[in-house]
């Protein structure tokens, strides 16, 4: 399966570090506790991640059950139903009106999620909504969700697993007791190198035939009307009416957690930088990317993303009296020695690991308890914003600017 965050030698990592994890995580559930009847609508690369996450927390006894998989694409719909034993729907509003179903999980391609999130909303549904929480061009639908949740009292968990890494809260707390001082600037990169099938226009699985077992029409929603082409259906990544590139495809993954960590908010402006060098094989995403998002008393953060180079720069956090940088097991605190000459360097060792797993578990102890999840819907709208801004600036060469009072990004 592909993740787009995670390489596959990650991504099996992480499911590892979660199988061992999901024994003691179980535990938090009453041992009597009712089974949370879970949807998953898209059932291609990581509508079966949630499914293998669902069935392996249910063996562990998380009170999990796996009511119903949607997908417009029937090989994918019938494997699911096959995988699971639940009920099959071409449909997703049909679904949603089940009154079993008390959760949704949505991996969808990225132009349907704030429809189906607000529509699972309104059924009164719990949601655990895919990366990146909406669609890069309209910053409108990240509102929209805020609303929704606001609305009907629901829950929602944006998919970014990272963020269930324990090292960001206990990072977070550092920062807040001033161990850095004023915070100057962050970074992160997440950068791959390879044909990746995910990319490509030119994959195919040479199955798929619009009529006659996918639902065309309905894949492409909310976005223009085309006719059939299987890149689009199979590398949905590589084209600005369903994705922004890597900036909304990966960097989800790494300014969640920055977000969170520093307690951001919305930014203050941003602009980008890259191109489409290498892949012309009829994509239109660059496959390298910067992006410099400026908060609006700092810092200002650096995001670098490529399909084209795998060489990565630290992750790390520079303030005037300290640098956080983190690197296993967790994170390290080093003075500066300018300003801070007799301060000392400090480990910080994280007690929890990133998994699907923890993140699942997560979503499902706040439809239990009614808490907010770690990756929630109102840190989704303020990364949403800042990838908003970003893409627009990448695709327009101009400096986008966020107002705050009217929560809209203009050019500058
Ligand atoms: N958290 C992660 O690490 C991670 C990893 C991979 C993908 N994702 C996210 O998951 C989402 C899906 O990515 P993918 O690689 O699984 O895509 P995919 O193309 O493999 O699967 C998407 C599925 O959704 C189905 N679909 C489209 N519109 C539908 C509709 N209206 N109703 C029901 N089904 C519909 C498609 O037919 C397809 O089978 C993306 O938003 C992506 O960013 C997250």
């Amino acid at each position: 399966m592909q993740t787009d965050s995670l390489d596959r030698r990650d991504f099996l990592k992480l499911s590892a570090a979660g199988a061992a994890a999901v024994a003691a995580g179980v535990a938090a559930a009453e041992p009597d506790a009712k089974p949370i009847r879970v949807g998953t609508i898209g059932c291609g690369g990581m509508g079966n991640a949630h499914l293998q996450t669902m069935l392996r927390l249910k063996a562990a006894g998380e009170p999990v059950e796996i009511a119903a998989v949607c997908d417009v694409y029937q090989p994918r719909l019938e494997a699911a139903a096959k995988l699971t034993g639940s009920r099959p729907y071409a449909k997703y509003k049909e679904l949603l009106a089940s009154p079993q179903i008390e959760a949704v999980s949505i991996a969808t391609p990225d132009h349907w999620h704030a429809r189906i999130a607000c529509d699972a909303l309104d059924a009164g549904k719990d949601v655990y909504c895919e990366k990146p929480m909406t669609y890069w061009k309209d910053l409108g639908q990240a509102k929209e969700i805020v609303k929704a949740v606001k609305r009907n009292g629901r829950v929602l968990q944006v998919g970014t697993q990272g963020m269930s890494d324990d090292i960001w809260e206990l990072a977070a707390a550092r920062i807040k007791e001033g161990a850095l001082g004023g915070l100057l600037q962050a970074q992160a990169s997440d950068l791959r190198n390879g044909p990746l099938g995910v990319y490509s226009p030119l994959s195919n699985d040479g199955l798929a035939k619009p009529g006659e077992n996918l639902d065309w029409d309905t894949w492409l929603g909310p976005a223009p009307k085309r006719p059939w082409e299987p890149g689009r259906f199979f590398a949905f990544r590589s084209f600005w009416d369903y994705s922004g590139g890597v900036a909304t495809d990966f960097f989800p993954h790494i300014l969640t957690p920055l977000v969170r960590t520093m307690e951001l908010g919305f930014p203050h402006r941003a602009t980008a930088s890259g191109g489409l060098y290498q892949w012309h094989d009829g994509r239109e995403v660059p496959d390298i990317i910067t992006l410099m998002i400026e908060y609006p008393e700092g810092p200002s953060v650096m995001l670098v993303g490529s399909v084209s180079n795998d060489t990565p720069i630290p992750t790390m956090i520079r303030g005037k009296n300290a640098t956080m940088f983190f690197q296993d097991p967790g994170a390290v605190i080093e003075p500066q020695q300018a300003t801070n000459p007799n301060g000392k360097r400090e480990e910080i060792t994280r007690t929890r690991g990133a998994s699907l797993d923890e993140h699942w578990q997560d979503f499902l102890r706040c439809v239990r308890t009614r808490e907010k999840p770690r990756s929630n819907e109102l840190l989704g709208c303020q990364v949403m914003a800042a990838l908003h801004m970003g893409v627009t600036a990448y695709r327009t060469g101009r400096t986008m600017e966020f107002d705050p009072v009217r929560e809209v990004a203009r050019p500058v």
